[in-house]
């Protein structure tokens, strides 16, 4: 079993990833760190808790990291995933509540007792990963696989991908990590787009299936308008996916910066997919996603869980 830390902001795919994380065998979910993103902190965290309960997973610990990035102001996409941050299913309240201990000191402690090395899954902005990797280092983390970043898309702005433009300084500082990292950005998870057939598929499986669908059915409304798909990409759960099954996501070595100083391209990953520097390669870069396989994973891993 791969120990990985999913650090979230849900956020419709967010919540997805998380479940497919805890119906996987393979994966030992030690806990969730929650940031802002998506939404505000405080939201994302209860989102977070909300989830693991719908599934009756309470036993997995979920510590609040960072409520704002390292230098820019807070910016939500309450436009994208509405006001509560995962608007569309009617979920209660949580009964639990996240772990006394910030992130950062919850991850050190469960980094250095958990005997094998650390995978961290980012799917929301870098700030906390960032933070850990200032403050700790990377002793006893094993890899990085981070939702995030575009070769050649943007969603925020023309140019960048939420997740990076959020906080393009805590995104440098994880690529310039002297660690294993994968960026599955835009290119890849815009193939993870579902549609009705997947969402006949989900609703089939039971209770949890019907959840994600009506996650998908929000999230959908946005990706309506904007690309004129008739469904919504499940980034996140492209993250996790890729730890399961390695060949689902081609993957490239290539260097990836991030641009920091130009208002118009601030967040954009500059990927050089053709060698075109002598910058060394720091991150394994998507490229490509087998669609078909990715969803039959999903759809069987949702129909097992709750
Ligand atoms: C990313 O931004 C958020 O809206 C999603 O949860 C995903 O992590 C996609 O750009
Ligand atoms: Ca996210």
């Amino acid at each position: 079993m791969t120990p990985i830390v999913l650090d979230c902001d849900p956020g419709h795919d967010d919540a997805i990833a998380l479940l497919l994380a805890l119906a996987s065998p393979e994966l030992e979910l030690l806990g969730v760190t929650t940031t802002y993103g998506n939404q505000t902190l405080e939201k994302t965290t209860a989102n977070a808790l909300r989830v693991l309960e719908l599934v009756g997973r309470q036993d997995v610990p979920v510590a609040m990291g960072a409520s704002a990035p390292l230098e820019r102001e807070l910016v939500v996409a309450a436009h994208v995933h509405g006001e509560s941050g995962l608007d569309g299913p009617t979920l209660p309240p949580a009964s639990t509540e996240p772990v006394s201990d910030d992130a950062l000191a919850w991850l050190a402690r469960v980094i250095d007792g958990a005997g094998t090395p650390v995978t961290l899954v980012p799917t929301g902005p870098l700030t906390n990963v960032a933070r850990y990797l200032e403050t700790h280092g990377t002793a006893g983390l094993e890899r990085i696989v981070l939702m995030g970043g575009a070769i050649a898309e943007g969603n925020m702005t023309p140019a960048a991908e939420f997740n990076i433009w959020a906080d393009p300084e805590a995104a440098q500082i994880v690529f310039d990590a002297e660690l294993d990292v994968t960026m599955i950005g835009l290119d890849v998870t815009h193939k993870a787009v579902t549609g009705p057939g997947v969402q006949r598929r989900l609703r089939e499986t039971g209770r949890v299936g019907v959840f994600v669908a009506e996650l998908v059915e929000l999230f959908t409304v946005y990706h309506r308008q904007t690309y004129g798909w008739d469904g919504a990409p499940i980034h996140d759960a492209v993250a996790v996916a890729h730890l399961l099954a390695p060949d689902l996501v081609e993957t490239r070595l290539r260097n990836v910066e991030v641009e920091r100083d130009s208002e118009l391209c601030r967040g954009r990953t500059v990927v050089d997919l053709w060698h075109r520097t002598e910058r060394p390669a720091n991150a394994h870069v998507g490229v490509d996603l087998d669609t078909d396989a990715f969803f039959d994973l999903l759809v069987d891993r949702i129909g097992t869980v709750g």
